[in-house]
């Protein structure tokens, strides 16, 4: 059986080593950095977090989200449910770490909370579980945090090192997670760990084919934004039907759901059809940019966006 290794070390928000690099995260490993005693930490709300609120209405505006975003119900809905996620403040400076240096992580992870929130109302009929599930957007990627600044925000291909340490940030967001919600078991953590695994084993961090509708809709809000944004290494992004294609392609591939890339073309369609109305169709019209290979750092490398 695979197992979880660490290719690097993660440090808490003072710099502080949590787990070291080569350490396997077994279930003690896990248990133990959840139990670490850390100073007194504040929580906030993330909506009324410098920022976060004004940024989200801001970046709501830009196509594709504008149609996505439109409409008081859904508004409502969305703020509604974005109001009750709170976490550590650690987390947020964090986030708010790459508003200064590295601003596409920034717009992405908001982005990929506010879609989820959408898609999850359309999947997930619990409101505890609903919380559970949005509060994985916004902390997806925390494990950034513990890749230097200079490889988030390379222009150029990456080295095969590099591309290491950049997938370093699963296992280093499990690590953040657990510790600062102080529980290995907490959804967040697991679906950070597990966002670029896919459906039919070809992800990371170790080729596993996932079985989780709470992983799938983070996972398809993932690729979608990734696709349809601007990217240190992409300057020109997908548009947003040759996007919708290639979720398409990959759900009929199996590598990711089916069920939620059919609510993220509802969610896009102008006329707000069910999704179970919505008939994908892979005809292809678009074309990808010319200049980037999508979601890759090396141009053979499938594993999807960062
Ligand atoms: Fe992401
Ligand atoms: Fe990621």
């Amino acid at each position: 059986m695979s197992e979880y290794r660490l290719t690097h070390s993660v440090t808490d928000h003072r710099g502080d080593l949590l787990l070291d690099a080569g350490t396997v995260l077994s279930r003690e490993a896990m248990q133990s950095v959840a139990c670490v005693a850390t100073a007194s930490i504040g929580t906030c709300r993330l909506m009324d977090f410098y920022q976060v609120g004004s940024d989200l209405n801001d970046f709501f505006a830009a196509p594709p989200y504008d149609v996505i975003f439109k409409g008081t119900d859904r508004m409502r809905a969305l703020l509604d449910i974005a109001g009750e996620v709170t976490m550590p403040e650690p987390l947020l400076e964090a986030l708010y770490h790459f508003r200064k240096l590295d601003f596409y992580t920034y717009r992405h992870t908001l982005l990929v909370f506010a879609l989820s929130i959408l898609i999850t109302r359309e999947l997930i009929a619990d409101r505890t579980a609903m919380i559970q599930e949005v509060l994985a957007g916004p902390v997806h990627d925390i494990g950034k945090r513990c890749v230097p600044i200079e490889i988030l925000t390379k222009e150029t291909p990456l080295t095969p090192s590099e591309l290491e340490h950049l997938h370093h940030h699963t296992l280093a967001g499990y690590v953040l997670l657990s510790h600062y919600f102080r529980d290995p078991d907490i959804l967040a953590a697991r679906v950070a760990r597990d966002h670029h695994e896919r459906k039919d084993g070809s992800g990371y961090p170790l080729g596993i084919a996932m079985d989780s509708l709470t992983t799938d809709i983070i996972m398809v809000s993932d690729v979608y934004d990734a696709l349809i944004s601007p990217r240190p290494y992409r300057k020109s992004s997908y548009d947003n039907r040759t996007a919708l294609e290639e979720m398409i392609r990959q759900a009929e591939t199996g590598s990711i759901s089916h069920t939620v890339v059919r609510v993220l073309v509802a969610l896009n369609r102008r006329s707000r059809p069910h999704f179970s109305q919505c008939v994908l169709s892979a005809e292809e019209r678009g074309a990808p940019p010319e200049d980037n290979v999508y979601g890759t750092t090396q141009p053979n490398e499938k594993n999807g966006p960062h």
